[in-house]
């Protein structure tokens, strides 16, 4: 199959994801090992947004371990609870923070990040994990950013075998 993935970079923001999706569904039609499509997903993100931290964290034994990502080094164990992403992992739900400094025990992979967002990863009603996205820049994600980076996730799971 062809592995490209083909995005303006000139294009804005909504036009990105809808050109994505299509092309996201080719990917994970040809490819059904989960950890290969959470890798590949967090490089397209990465690639077509330019954030500063695409990645997964996986529930293992009790707690979220760092699973494929894109960018800097990161912190490699998260409590359920604790943080963004233990919370949004605990209440099962996205959750979006304009300024993580003003978010109470955000947990500082890297000084850079200034907002992030981060959805839980569902299966069946049970949060599996989560996905984290964080930004240079201070409210750099909105609803539209969690509508699509949901159906992306959806797409994800569904065409997986976990
Ligand atoms: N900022 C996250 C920790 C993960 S790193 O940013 C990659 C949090 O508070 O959950």
């Amino acid at each position: 199959m062809d592995l490209k993935i083909d995005i303006s970079k000139e294009a804005k923001r909504e036009e990105k994801y809808l050109s994505l999706l299509p092309q996201l569904d080719a990917l994970y039609a040809a490819e059904s090992d989960f950890i290969a499509n959470l890798a590949n997903t967090s490089s397209v993100l990465q690639d077509t947004f330019g954030f500063l931290w695409t990645g997964f964290y996986l529930w293992k034994e009790n707690e979220l371990v760092l699973g494929p990502f894109q960018g800097p080094i990161a912190c490699t164990r998260i409590q359920s609870g604790r943080g963004v992403c233990g919370t949004s992992f605990q209440e099962m739900k996205t959750i979006i923070v304009g300024n993580v400094d003003d978010f109470p025990g955000h947990i500082v992979c890297s000084p850079l990040s200034k907002s992030e967002i981060v959805l839980p990863l569902m299966v069946e009603n049970k949060a599996i994990g989560v996905l984290d996205i964080d930004s240079q820049e201070l409210n750099f994600f909105d609803e539209l950013d969690q509508k699509y980076l949901e159906e992306i996730i959806v797409k994800l799971l569904k065409y997986s075998k976990l």
